[in-house]
């Protein structure tokens, strides 16, 4: 059986030029086993024809909201009900703008408003349009509302100009639908991906504290587990805030990264953000201490009194716990942290639990050829009254497992009044 046997995929095309890669996107998802309909607004007619897709799919296009003839073979509520996904690619700036408005002005439009069914969209325009404050408060609006939305894509792009505006490519859209149905929670349920409108804050990588304009002290921590962390959630339907060290790692599509360097940016970043978020996972190793002074400039070897008998003494102060204070802030908010061990692994990992105020925490054991800058790892999730053992794997598949139980306690919670 194909991974998308038996699922009803219905493609919404807006009039941008990407409309060519839909035609792609719909081979792709029929190649997997999907029965596609395609719904065209009036403006993507103009970029590529009903019939391309009509010879593609099989299927009637649809793209008249008042026409009697297609009104009797399947009428908008049938197609709205019909689907059991609907993806939207490319959405442009103007139908991303209607859909937030509640417009019911075309065919494509009309479903959106008429259906249960989980949405997607391939946002696709010129980067100015993209990063318009008017186009950013419209997809806030339509993620909290439980539509997921998928990149754009930083590049080069149809007008020439160079940023994000740039559809995803028809293949990863394809494998995103792919993803949406894999995984067991949501195949309980496909009406609503679990986490629409929920954001999830992720703190992810290392700290850099800084010595002097040039040194700094820092750990070997790749960021990898968070950002495989960030994509699952995203996948699950949240609204994903990364905050991130620096690592070498790109965002996942659709995830909003800031990036910081020190502790203390990170605990600041956070706690702006953690207001607005439903779900808190503190992957990041952060520095426990920093230098009390940063040098204002280079150290020197032959800095007075410095190498008198050539040592140097770093004097280090404690760093702020983010995640014991963004969850001891914030009480409703469902936190999640990490504990790197390298001894007394469940012991250390429940006093942190309780300590930090944790609704869940999940335990690694570090050390040598174990836990850090590695693509595998091995964790133990441990909650008040629980524990699930995950064994070695990849770090995108334990990532995977790992958020669909942290998803399913967070919903088992929404329920109660507190921690
Ligand atoms: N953490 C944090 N801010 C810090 C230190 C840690 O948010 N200043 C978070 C980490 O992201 C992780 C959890 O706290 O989710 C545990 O971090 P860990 O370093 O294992 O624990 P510590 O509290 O620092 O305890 P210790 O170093 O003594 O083991």
């Amino acid at each position: 059986m194909s991974a998308l046997t038996n699922k009803r995929i219905l493609i919404g095309i807006s009039g941008g030029i990407a409309a060519y890669k839909t035609a792609e996107l719909a081979r792709a998802l029929i190649k997997h086993g999907a029965e596609v309909r395609v719904c065209m607004t009036k403006a993507a007619t103009e970029f590529i024809t009903p019939l391309t897709l009509q010879a593609l799919t099989g299927n009637p296009v649809s793209s008249e909201l008042l026409d009697p003839a297609a009104e009797a073979a399947m009428g908008h509520i049938e197609l709205a009900r019909w689907a059991d996904l609907i993806m939207i690619a490319p959405a442009t700036a103007d139908l991303i703008a209607r859909l937030a408005n509640g417009h019911a002005d075309d065919l494509l439009s009309t479903i959106c408003l008429a259906t249960e069914t989980p949405i997607h969209l391939a946002p696709a325009m010129n980067r100015l349009m993209w990063s318009n404050a008017a186009t950013q408060d419209n997809c806030k609006t339509l993620s909290q509302r439980g539509y997921t939305l998928h990149g754009p894509a930083e590049g080069e792009q149809a007008c020439g100009e160079i940023g994000a505006g740039r559809m995803l490519e028809a293949q990863d859209l394809a494998d995103l639908v792919i993803s949406v149905f894999d995984k067991s929670i949501f195949n309980q349920s496909i009406a609503k991906l679990p986490l629409s409108g929920k954001t999830v804050l992720i703190t992810a990588g290392p700290t850099r504290e800084a010595i002097d304009p040039v040194r700094y002290i820092t750990n070997r921590s790749s960021g990898k587990m968070g950002y495989a962390i960030a994509a699952a959630a995203q996948a699950l339907g949240a609204t994903v805030q990364l905050v991130s060290g620096p690592v070498s790692l790109e965002a996942p599509d659709g995830v909003e990264r800031s990036f910081i360097e020190s502790a203390a940016q990170m605990h600041d970043k956070t706690m702006a953000l953690a207001n607005d978020a439903d779900i808190f996972i503190a992957t990041a190793a952060v520095a426990d201490y920093s230098p009390a002074q940063v040098a204002e400039q280079k150290i020197k070897k032959d800095s007075k009194g410095q190498n008198s008998n050539q040592e140097l003494s770093l004097k280090l102060q404690t760093n702020k716990d983010i995640l014991s204070d963004v969850s001891h802030a914030f009480p409703r908010l469902f936190s999640v942290g990490f504990a790197a061990e390298t001894e007394n692994l469940i012991e250390n990992a429940l006093g942190k639990l309780k300590r930090k105020n944790l609704n869940m925490i999940v335990a690694n054991q570090v050390g040598e050829n174990k836990g850090f800058d590695r693509d595998t790892n091995q964790i133990e999730i441990l909650w008040q009254d629980g524990q699930l053992s995950l064994p070695e794997q990849d770090k995108k598949t334990l990532a995977i497992e790992l958020m669909t139980t942290i998803t399913e306690h967070f919903i088992a919670s929404s329920t109660l009044t507190s921690k």
